[in-house]
């Protein structure tokens, strides 16, 4: 889970994490990229990419996610594996906030049930789910779903309730690092990971649209092939 105020750097940083996981793409069965808002990562259009921008379509494949998180389960289950071997189905959302304020209730709840469940157990069957959002409170995204993404990047933002859900308290923080979270410079966070709940200051690479337009490029001329 990451968060920060507009501006922070986390589309910088969604960018470069897709970047990174491309580069790593004999790992990778598929990544689904979920954006309600923007455009921005629609740019890819790779053989081991899709986009996702509209509640339908965000529904229909959380429900495929689920169904092959399971059969994971159940090939895992079969052969005795803790951990299922094949490679990683990887889902990023930007901006999950525009699905918590979609005026269809029915439809919002599938969603949010889906990903809980992602949440809880899709760690060892290598199907993950990475949200980004301006906010975290209970009108952005679901707290259960929240209490089930387990490690977290915080951006600059002035939200006490983010730092404290993201982090922790205060004097965490400052063991962390002497600057306000409220003045994080662009690129600026604190990582914290989830099964260790360690926690560093990183700053992130910033990528042109130039250098990042040229990458996929790049990619494209290989795994397009
Ligand atoms: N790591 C970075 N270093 C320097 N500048 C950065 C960095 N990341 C982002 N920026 C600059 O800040 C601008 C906003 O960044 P970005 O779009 O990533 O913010 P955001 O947190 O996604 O904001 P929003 O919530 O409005 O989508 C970028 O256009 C870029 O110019
Ligand atoms: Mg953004």
């Amino acid at each position: 889970m990451t968060c920060g105020e507009s501006g922070a750097g986390k589309s910088n940083f969604l960018n470069m994490l897709i970047l990174s996981l491309l580069h790593n793409s004999s790992y990778i069965e598929h990544l689904d990229f979920i954006d309600l808002k923007g455009v921005e990562i629609s740019r890819y259009k790779l053989n081991n990419t899709s986009f996702t921008d509209n509640l339908e379509g965000v529904n229909d494949l959380l429900q495929e996610l689920k169904n092959e998180m399971n059969s994971r389960f159940k090939q895992m289950k079969e052969k005795g594996d803790l951990i299922y071997k094949g490679k990683y189905r990887i889902c990023l959302i930007d901006e999950i906030g525009t699905i918590s304020t979609h005026h269809d209730k029915k439809l919002k709840e599938q969603i949010f049930n889906n990903l809980i469940e992602l949440g809880q157990k899709g760690r060892a069957s290598r199907v993950l789910i990475m949200v980004f959002s301006q906010k975290i409170d209970s009108t952005n995204i679901n707290t259960n779903l929240l209490t089930n993404l387990q490690s977290s990047c915080l951006y600059r933002t002035s939200s006490q309730f983010n730092i404290n859900n993201a982090i922790g308290l205060q004097e965490e923080i400052e063991e962390i690092t002497r600057t306000r979270v409220q003045d994080f410079p662009k690129g600026r966070m604190i990582f914290k990971h989830g099964l260790t709940s360690e926690k560093i200051l990183l700053q992130t690479p910033y990528l042109s649209q130039e250098l990042q337009y040229d990458m996929i490029k790049y990619f494209r001329s290989w795994i397009n092939k």
